[in-house]
C-alpha cells in the first residue's frame, strides 16, 4: 500500500469542466531558448550528462552505498563554485561536519561549497527558495521526508513526493537539481527506481566497492545520448577520471590460459577489457556457473553453444567468468571473447595472440555462427592503438568452431583437457 498526499479534488474537476481547446503549434515554430550547460569540471561526468548540467533539469544519480556518489557530487559542486556558479549541498544522511570531512580530502574548492544538513522537505524547499542556487544536490532522496505524509523516509510515497517537489522547484526557478539515490545490487527496492520516469536524466554509478574502477553511465537522458560511459578510480583524494582505461586493462592482461582481451563498446566509446575464465572439475550437480561483470544467462547460452557447436563440453565442471577490474560488459560483442576464454581455460592452453594478448569481438549465435556487431571499425582501431594483432572478429562464413580452431592450440599430449569432459 502506498500512501499519497490527498489531491485537491475541486481544482481538477473544475478545470476539466472549463477545458478550452488549445491551438497546436508545428514544432519548427516552437520557441527554443538556448541553454548554456553548466560544466561540472569533471570531464567524464560532463560527457555522460551530454555536455554538462542543464539548468532546470532533474538528475537522479543512483548507485550502491559506498560507491562514491557523495564524493563525485561534492567534487562537482566544488568545481562549480570555483567557476562562479552558486550551489547548495543538502545532506540528509550526514552532518555538515561529516560532509566537511569528506570535502577536506577533495581540496579547497570543495570546502567552499555551502551545505545544510536537513531531512525535513519543507525546510529544504524553503532554503532553496531563499538561496536560489544554480545547482542543488540532495543527498539522498531517501532521507528527506514530507511532514504531511506519515510514511517513513525512503518509502515510495515519500520518495515520490520529494522528487515531485524538487521537480517543481527545478522547473520554476531554473535550478539544476541532482538527486542522489541508493540502489541495492538487486535494484528492486522501492527506492529511486520509481523516479526514473519523472526525472530528466538517470545516471547509474556501478562497480564493486572493493575494486578501484567505477563506471558512470546514463540509463536515461533527455538532453544527451545514453551511450556514453565514464570510468573513474577511487583514490585518496576523491574520484579520479581514468582516460586511458583500455591501456591499463591491456597492460594487466595475464595471457595465461583463460585470458582474452575483449574489444567492447561502452556506448559510443570502445573499451578494451580483459575477460578471464576458470574451468575446474566438480562433483556438484548442477555444476557452478559464476559470472562477474557478465550476464549469467548470456554465459549459459555461450556454454550451450560451445558444447553443441564447437565440441567444448564442460558439463561436469564449474565455470567462472570474470571481467578484470570490476567492469561490466553488457553487450553481445563480448560473446566471442567469453567463449574463447572458457575454451582456453577448459583446454588449459593460452590463446594464440601476436606480440600482445589475443583480442576478439563478435556475437555468438544460437546455431554456432558468429554475428556482426555495431562499430567494428572503432573496435579494431582501439585494438590497433594498443598494438593488439590479430583481432578475431566475425567474417564471412566464420563459425565459432573455426574461431576456436584459429585461436587455440590442441592440448599437449597427456594434458588434462577438460573441454572433452562429459
Ligand atoms: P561516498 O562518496 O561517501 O559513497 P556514497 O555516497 O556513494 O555512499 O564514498 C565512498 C567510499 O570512498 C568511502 O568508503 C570512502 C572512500 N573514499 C576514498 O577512498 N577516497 C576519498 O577521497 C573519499 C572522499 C572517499
Ligand atoms: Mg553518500
Amino acid at each position: 500500500m502506498v500512501e499519497e498526499a490527498a489531491p485537491q479534488k475541486q481544482g481538477s474537476a473544475a478545470r476539466a469542466r472549463s477545458g478550452r481547446a488549445l491551438t497546436p503549434v508545428p514544432l519548427r515554430d516552437v520557441q527554443m531558448p538556448a541553454v548554456a550547460r553548466l560544466s561540472t569540471g569533471i570531464g567524464e561526468l560532463d560527457r555522460v550528462l551530454g555536455g554538462g548540467l542543464v539548468p532546470g533539469s532533474l538528475v537522479l544519480l543512483a548507485g550502491e552505498p559506498g560507491i562514491g556518489k557523495s564524493t563525485i557530487t561534492a567534487s562537482a559542486m566544488g568545481n562549480l563554485v570555483a567557476a562562479g556558479t552558486s550551489v547548495l549541498y543538502v545532506s540528509g544522511e550526514e552532518s555538515v561536519a561529516q560532509v566537511r570531512l569528506r570535502a577536506e580530502r577533495l581540496g579547497p574548492d570543495a570546502l567552499s561549497v555551502p551545505a545544510i544538513a536537513e531531512t525535513n522537505l519543507d525546510a529544504v524547499v524553503a532554503t532553496i527558495e531563499a538561496e536560489r542556487p544554480d545547482v542543488c544536490v540532495v543527498d539522498s532522496v531517501q532521507t528527506l521526508s514530507a511532514s504531511e505524509l506519515s510514511g517513513a523516509p525512503g518509502s515510495v510515497g515519500q520518495v515520490r513526493e520529494v522528487a515531485g517537489r524538487m521537480m517543481g522547484l527545478a522547473k520554476r526557478l531554473g535550478i539544476a537539481v541532482v538527486l542522489v539515490g541508493h540502489v541495492t545490487k538487486e535494484g528492486a527496492i522501492a527506492g529511486p527506481r520509481v523516479l526514473e520516469h519523472l526525472v530528466d536524466c538517470v545516471l547509474q554509478f556501478e562497480g564493486e566497492r572493493e575494486r578501484t574502477y567505477r563506471t558512470l553511465r546514463a540509463l536515461k537522458n533527455r538532453f544527451g545520448s545514453t551511450n556514453d560511459v565514464g570510468v573513474f578510480e577511487m583514490a585518496d583524494n576523491g574520484l579520479v577520471e581514468v582516460q586511458d582505461a583500455s591501456a591499463r586493462f591491456v597492460a594487466e592482461a595475464t595471457r595465461g590460459p583463460g585470458s582474452v582481451v575483449i574489444c567492447a563498446m561502452e556506448g559510443s566509446r570502445p573499451l578494451l577489457v580483459e575477460a578471464q575464465a576458470l574451468v575446474a572439475r566438480t562433483e556438484l550437480v548442477p555444476p557452478r556457473r559464476v559470472s562477474n561483470g557478465v550476464d549469467r544467462n548470456r554465459l549459459a547460452l555461450i556454454l550451450a553453444v560451445l558444447a553443441r557447436h564447437a565440441g567444448v563440453r564442460v558439463g561436469s565442471c564449474d565455470v567462472f567468468v570474470s571481467i578484470a577490474g570490476g567492469v561490466r560488459v553488457d553487450e553481445p560483442g563480448a560473446d566471442l571473447g567469453i567463449a574463447l576464454a572458457v575454451a582456453s581455460a577448459a583446454r588449459g592452453v593460452p590463446l594464440r595472440g601476436g606480440a600482445g594478448p589475443l583480442a576478439a569481438f563478435g556475437e555468438v549465435g544460437l546455431t554456432g555462427e558468429l554475428r556482426h556487431v555495431p562499430h567494428p571499425d572503432r573496435r579494431l582501431a582501439e585494438a590497433g592503438k594498443f598494438g593488439l594483432e590479430p583481432v578475431l572478429a566475425p567474417g564471412p562464413g566464420l563459425t565459432l568452431a573455426d574461431a576456436l580452431e584459429r585461436a587455440l592450440e590442441p592440448a599437449p599430449a597427456g594434458a588434462d583437457d577438460l573441454s572433452v569432459a562429459a
